[in-house]
């Protein structure tokens, strides 16, 4: 490898073996990796990640692994959509020099029984409602940490938790990945992009764009001051109840963006906070968030 550097060449590795020897050897020549981890059904927000760590790196690689640690039971695992074809046409394009994407049974070997766990962070927000996810994301992420041997991994801000938890893990164990922050790339209509988005009817998707009116509304009302922080949740659920497809509001409310604990009276100041939902439209879960910066 290393030819990536010839533009358009697009290497596709399934096993580790391949894709340690190429780390290692990329490692050796002193080229910087950046990695993109991804369950693949790539869209613009996961495009946008690949060409952050194009320009920032001398390397990139997707990896594409729909990750069955991740999943409780009665979610989608079986359902999630796997384009592996047209994910590669849309790499591609973008100068992408490895997809790394491995089946089942190599990430998860017979016998395979360890498990990251980022404690407190994980039981907060989607944590409550998804008991088993993140242990899952952090135990798959280290693994592919291990693997491709990244200086630079990005994740997209949508996933809020998720990016904290991963800072969190790089921290605690030491790891020598940067990690890096995108922001939440969304429809023209505000709809954040989501894989899950295919998953909706047209009217349920109607009603999954109050989920970023409410966060612009309410991040708008707390700026100018109309809205307290503590009336947040209020007026989040009052705009997202206006939806007749919504059908379980699990969370919406303002969280210190550091510990994801709900705000409740406390002074942030000079500081920002973070607004959050996540909802199901239908049968489709769906989160979201926004960052409203107290200045007053
Ligand atoms: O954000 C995702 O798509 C997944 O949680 C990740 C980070 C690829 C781990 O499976």
């Amino acid at each position: 490898m290393c030819e990536k550097q010839e533009k358009g060449k697009m290497k596709v590795v399934e096993t580790i073996k391949e894709m340690k020897e190429m780390s290692n050897r990329l490692s050796f020549e002193g080229k910087s990796v950046g990695l993109v981890p991804t369950m693949g059904a790539l869209h613009e927000g996961h495009l946008s990640l690949v060409r952050a760590s194009v320009n920032e790196n001398d390397v990139t690689i997707v990896s594409i692994f729909v990750n069955p640690m991740q999943f409780g039971q009665g979610e989608d695992f079986d359902q999630y959509p796997r384009t592996l074809q047209e994910d590669m046409e849309k790499l591609l394009p973008l100068n992408t020099d490895v997809v790394f994407a491995p089946a089942m049974d190599i990430i998860y070997p017979e016998g395979f029984n360890t498990h990251i766990e980022v404690r407190k962070l994980s039981d907060k927000l989607c944590g409550a409602f998804r008991p088993v996810h993140f242990g899952g994301v952090a135990t798959v992420v280290t693994k592919l940490f291990n693997i491709t041997k990244p200086a630079k991994a990005y994740f997209g801000l949508k996933d809020y938790q998720q990016t904290l938890i991963i800072k969190k893990m790089v921290k605690d164990l030491n790891m020598d990945v940067e990690v890096i922050t995108c922001p939440t790339i969304r429809e023209k209509d505000g709809l954040a992009m989501s894989s899950r988005n295919k998953y909706l009817t047209s009217e349920e998707r109607k009603d999954a764009l109050l989920i970023n009116k409410a966060l612009t509304k309410v991040k708008r009302g707390i700026e100018e001051g109309s809205i307290s922080t503590d009336k947040a949740s209020e007026k989040l659920r009052e705009i997202l109840c206006t939806g007749s497809h919504i059908t379980d509001i699990q969370y919406a409310s303002a969280y210190d963006p550091e510990t994801l604990e709900e705000i409740n009276g406390k002074s942030f100041v000079g500081r920002s906070i973070l607004l959050a939902i996540a909802l199901k439209a239908g049968k489709t879960r769906l989160i979201d968030n926004i960052s409203v910066n107290l200045n007053r």
